[in-house]
């Protein structure tokens, strides 16, 4: 297996990572999917060849400012249809880049103009919606940053966007579609990238303030970063405001398609390298994600009496009226280890061996889509209802389960009250967890509500959600 740190051996570090460009440029542009060619190790390895917007990855950084409109073409220089999802905004659904419900896919040398006004502050991301398990997995990705209108002060603002590779050892893309995959904890690489690199220094100087968006943008690789210091808070989850807190034992969770922004302060010496490692599959799988290597100019002043960060202001989104919400069970089974006998699909009851055959492995309520692109609505909620979600994960496997076109509140987790009820797009439920979402069905259209590990979407965790 071709480790992170094997790679890290070979290659030739590149410098400055993570820098955002400056707001303002980002609006009538074209982006463009299409091959392209990275080089992850050093020159004793042979470059990789990607699928990727403006062939770099990850894509590059849309950058707005709240209230802006993002306009943007999409030209498709791939050789299959592809379109362009904005993960956690809430667009109408004719912008949000579901294939056959949103818009018909791009197909190639052709183009798809999106353009809806941006509503709230954040750091997001885009990605295809087709195929995503490849067409992800080979590249196409990238982030997009809302400015708020009273950015936090800061001396820094700088983001990591963790990602996975399956590679060979002449770091050739591994093939698709493996049903080991599918039925179990879907495509985990074997390589790490940070901004699409194998660097792992972040230089610093000590004193500053950094805010530092982390984004995981694989197809299946759970993270969770490890900050061994204290002066750490998280401020928005999802894009969304969280009142400052400190991580649990100083570990940030991500799974596929979520996001937190933290503020952290830079409180050791010059010189000083503090390093960041990997620790979501256990202390004998951890490693090296990044470090923060402090330069030799002496520290900024203040370093040492900073207050506390204040929050971000609140986004104010249409807040579900508990009293009166509607319940609905959404229980996802299936998978290895699962105990799943069947599923119903369209009208017949598929036994578990038959749905295997098809190559399904999942199932919602005890159902699979028939086609796993234009699923039929899994709920059907009146437009400007309140709902609540009773989620219930039967199966042997964490799922991120995202939801297109609204956030919801996490109101509880395994029967117990979640502080401060946070805005969320991507929730993830541990095997035999519970939670209660709720949210405002506002936004019109089919939304699909599914499983972000990819493998497991295109494998019947998929779902759509009709709002009339
Ligand atoms: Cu990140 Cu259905 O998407
Ligand atoms: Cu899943």
């Amino acid at each position: 297996m071709l480790s992170r740190r094997t790679f890290i051996g070979m290659s030739a570090a590149a410098g400055g990572l993570g820098i955002l460009p400056s707001a303002g440029h980002a609006s009538g542009r074209v982006l463009t999917a299409q091959p392209g060619s990275m080089r992850f190790a050093g020159e004793d390895v042979p470059a990789t060849d990607v699928w990727a917007y403006d062939g770099q990855v990850p894509g590059p950084v849309l950058r707005y400012r709240v209230g802006e409109e993002l306009n943007l073409t999409l030209k498709n220089a791939l050789d299959q249809p592809t379109t362009i999802h904005w993960h956690g905004l809430r667009p109408p659904i004719e912008m949000d880049g579901v294939p056959f419900i949103s818009q018909p896919p791009t197909a190639p040398g052709e183009t798809f103009h999106y353009r809806f006004a941006l509503t709230e502050s954040g750091t997001y991301w885009y990605h295809p919606h087709v195929q995503g398990s490849e067409q992800l997995g080979r590249g196409l990705k990238g982030v997009l940053i809302i400015d708020e209108d009273e950015p936090p002060e800061v001396d820094r603002d700088i983001l990591w966007m963790l990602d996975d590779w399956r590679m060979d050892a002449d770091a050739v893309i591994a093939p698709f579609g493996a049903g080991h995959d599918k039925s179990h904890a879907g495509r985990i690489g074997n390589v790490v990238t940070v901004n699409g690199s194998l660097q792992t220094a972040e230089p610093v100087r000590a004193g500053e303030r950094i805010r530092l968006r982390l984004l995981n943008t694989s197809n299946a690789r759970l993270f969770a970063p490890h900050f061994p210091m204290d002066r750490v808070w998280i401020v928005a989850l999802d894009g969304h405001p969280v009142p400052p807190h400190r991580p649990s034992e100083g570990r940030i969770w991500l799974a596929p398609g979520e996001r937190a922004d933290l503020i952290l302060d830079l409180t050791e010496e010059p010189g000083t390298t503090v390093q960041i490692d990997d620790t979501a599959y256990g202390d004998q799988r951890r490693f090296h994600l990044m470090s923060f290597v402090y330069g030799a100019e002496p520290a900024l002043p203040g370093r040492d009496n900073r207050p506390e960060p204040a929050a971000l202001t609140p986004h104010i989104l249409p807040e579900p009226d508990l009293e009166r919400a509607e319940r609905h069970e959404v229980v996802f089974e299936g998978g290895a280890m699962g105990g799943l006998h069947g599923a119903q699909m369209g009208d017949r009851f598929l036994s578990m061996r038959e749905l295997v055959e098809m190559g399904h492995f999942w199932a919602i309520n005890q159902s699979v889509p028939t086609n796993m692109m234009t699923p039929d609505p899994l709920l059907s909620l009146s437009l400007g209802s309140s709902r609540i979600l009773d989620l219930a994960n039967l199966t042997a496997f964490p799922h991120p389960i995202h939801l297109h076109g609204h956030a919801f509140r996490v109101l509880t987790v395994n029967g117990k009250p979640v502080p401060n009820r946070p805005w969320r797009d991507t929730f993830l439920l541990w095997p035999d967890m519970t939670a209660e979402i709720a949210f405002v069905a506002d936004n019109p259209g089919q939304w699909m509500f599914h499983c972000h590990i990819l493998e497991h979407q295109e494998s019947g965790m998929m779902a759509v959600v009709d709002i009339a």
